[in-house]
């Protein structure tokens, strides 16, 4: 593993890097890596007809032309959309590719009922293509669907997603062998941040814009941030 893979303070760029560019699409990937994020994160989904599509929402109002819940929508249909200044819904072997090693890859899985399965199916394409197992953080919210993905895939590192503290403080992390946790800018917890320290854990926030307050959570010893301006946090 090289130090470029997890400098210092890593700089995740946040769904590509969504300050700059339309959320979850090649072109925010792209940007994200250009502007020099170490990493970049993006949501993934598995849609009823079998595609890994990058996406956020569960809805298409928000950040596309189409209406009504992606997983309702024709595949076809799906990729003829606008996900913002002309671009597609990309899948997941498209995002990879883009990538293509240039930064690391957090993919979060967003759905679960075999997203896990088959996102590990995907990427040990990529793994026998000769990408580093430590080029992959897969995350979620759905720590059951995040352990099928573990028994899947050992060899890649996992992160759980938290959104709040937990009685046990970062124990789900230890239960899952994860390699982070990655929990919300709202409930930094010093003892949550020292707990999973203390167990080998890196500890990752997102979402963070605001470069003082990025300042703060380095000094806690929190290990990077997600943010949606990977520029902002280059310069802290
Ligand atoms: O993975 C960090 C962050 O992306 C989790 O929240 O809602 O932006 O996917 P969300
Ligand atoms: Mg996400």
């Amino acid at each position: 593993m090289s130090a470029n893979d997890h400098p210092d303070f890593l700089v995740i760029g946040h769904r590509g890097a969504r300050g700059h560019a339309p959320e979850n699409t090649l072109l925010a990937l792209d940007t994200g890596i250009r502007l020099g994020a170490h990493w970049v994160e993006f949501d993934v989904q598995l849609h009823p007809a079998g595609a890994l599509l990058v996406f956020h929402d569960l809805s298409l109002d928000r950040t596309t032309n189409g209406k009504g819940r992606l997983g309702d929508c024709e595949l076809g249909a799906l990729r003829r959309l606008d996900a913002g200044q002309g671009q597609q819904i990309p899948t997941l072997e498209e995002a990879l590719d883009l990538i293509e090693q240039r930064a690391g890859a957090n993919i979060e899985l967003k759905t679960a009922e075999g997203t896990g399965e088959a996102v590990a199916a995907v990427l040990r394409q990529y793994l026998d293509a000769g990408w580093p197992a430590e080029r992959f953080l897969v995350s979620s919210f759905h720590l059951p669907e995040l352990w099928e993905f573990h028994q899947a895939a050992p060899e890649i590192p996992v992160a759980v997603l938290l959104g709040g503290v937990p009685l046990d403080w970062a124990g789900c992390a230890t239960e899952l062998q994860a390699a982070a946790v990655n929990i919300s800018s709202e409930f930094v917890d010093p003892r949550l941040v020292a707990d999973a320290k203390a167990h080998g854990r890196r500890v990752y926030v997102y979402t963070v814009n605001d470069p003082a307050e990025m300042r703060a959570l380095k000094a806690l010893g929190v290990d990077g941030v997600f943010t949606d301006y990977p520029d902002r946090a280059l310069r802290v």
